[in-house]
């Protein structure tokens, strides 16, 4: 199947896009669009045989739930039981935005969307594209991140055409995702409710609303079934400095000195120029650097290195979910 990407600039194209995407998602298929986190890969979340074409697509193991996304709380009926107090002052804090919540499903969620689970994760995204796609279509619709399972997110249309390309019949190209990291994923299911996802809203903004709310855990046995699975792997072997920045740019050097025939790429923020090697400069503050980074890590693994070489941040605000997909796409880290 030959894969089509139509833009959104004009009103005109908007509309023209959404009647595709709309006949498509009415029909059973599957449609790339923007979210203001990450690209998704959307189905009518209640359309079992829709869903399973997300899983073939990206090669996702099923037991690997998908976000149902809504354009209004008023759909929340349709797809969860029941709405505790402090989850919906989340939403009411928080939506329409870069939050997934997880909730008890509704019955008639179908299993295959929610991986067996009896829980749901909802989100109301902020970008308007998604948001136009899910009111034109009348339905929440299931989507995960719109990238081959395993690989890293995608935060342009070019990069879902990249993993996907004649595995899906459109993508929606919205431009480059504003935040670049997936949206953070709470669980309002347990006492009290904890992070299982960091993400652009951050702990310090979740625990103003909800004070004994848990920080994500490194260390806790994965509560969402996604997080047991290797992620954002570049093709190439990732080694990941952490520590104070000083520290890591030393690091960083000494490895370049002790290795000097190995072809490296580096994703770096601080200290002594990198510039000499193939490399990309991101912001040293992760707010800043968070929308960028997995365009970054795309782009140096698109050079084909021996090896990537990054520069860790500090983990308070954003730099905690900067340092989880890090973590994540690490095949070593050394803490300096
Ligand atoms: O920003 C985002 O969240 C993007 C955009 C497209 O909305 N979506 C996204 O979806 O990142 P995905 O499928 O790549 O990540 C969803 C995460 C996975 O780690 C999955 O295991 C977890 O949410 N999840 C889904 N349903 C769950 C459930 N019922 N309980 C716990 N975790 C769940
Ligand atoms: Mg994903």
């Amino acid at each position: 199947m030959e894969t089509e990407v139509i833009s959104t600039h004009s009103p005109a194209e908007l509309e023209n896009v959404m009647k595709r995407a709309v006949l498509l998602l009415r029909s059973g298929q599957v449609v790339a669009f923007p979210t203001e986190t990450v690209y998704g890969l959307g189905g009518n979340a209640f359309d079992e045989a829709a869903v399973a074409k997300i899983f073939t697509a990206k090669n996702r193991p099923p037991d690997n739930p998908l976000i149902v996304h809504i354009s209004h709380q008023d759909q929340l009926s349709e797809v969860v039981e029941c709405i505790p107090k402090r989850a919906k002052l989340l939403m009411d804090t928080f939506w329409p935005g870069p939050l997934s919540l997880v909730l008890q499903k509704h019955p008639l969620v179908p299993d295959i969307t929610t991986g067996g689970l009896n829980t749901v994760v909802v989100r109301h995204p902020a970008h308007q594209v998604a948001q136009a796609l899910i009111t034109a279509f009348g339905k929440p619709i299931a989507a995960p991140s719109a990238n081959l399972s395993g690989k890293i997110s995608p935060t342009s249309a070019q990069h879902v055409l990249t993993d996907l390309h004649d595995r899906i019949p459109l993508i929606i190209d919205g431009g480059p995702s504003t935040f670049g990291l997936e949206s953070t994923v709470v669980d309002c299911t347990t006492h009290p409710f904890i992070i299982l996802r960091p993400g652009s809203v951050t702990y310090e903004q979740l625990r103003a609303v909800v004070p004994d709310i848990l920080p994500h855990s490194t260390d806790a046995v994965p509560r969402s079934p996604g997080m047991k699975y290797r992620h954002y792997s570049p093709t190439a072997p990732v080694i990941l400095f952490d520590g104070e920045p000083h520290a890591t740019n030393t690091a960083m050097q000494q490895y370049l000195d002790k290795h000097p025939s190995q072809s490296v790429a580096i994703m770096w923020h601080f200290g002594r120029s990198m510039e000499n090697k193939v490399n990309f400069q991101l912001s040293p503050e992760p707010e800043k650097a968070a929308p960028r980074l997995f365009a970054a890590l795309r782009s140096l693994d698109e050079t084909h290195p021996d090896v990537i070489l990054i520069q860790g941040y500090g983990e308070t605000g954003l730099g905690a979910a900067v340092m989880n997909r890090l973590r994540k796409a690490a095949t070593t880290i050394i803490d300096t």
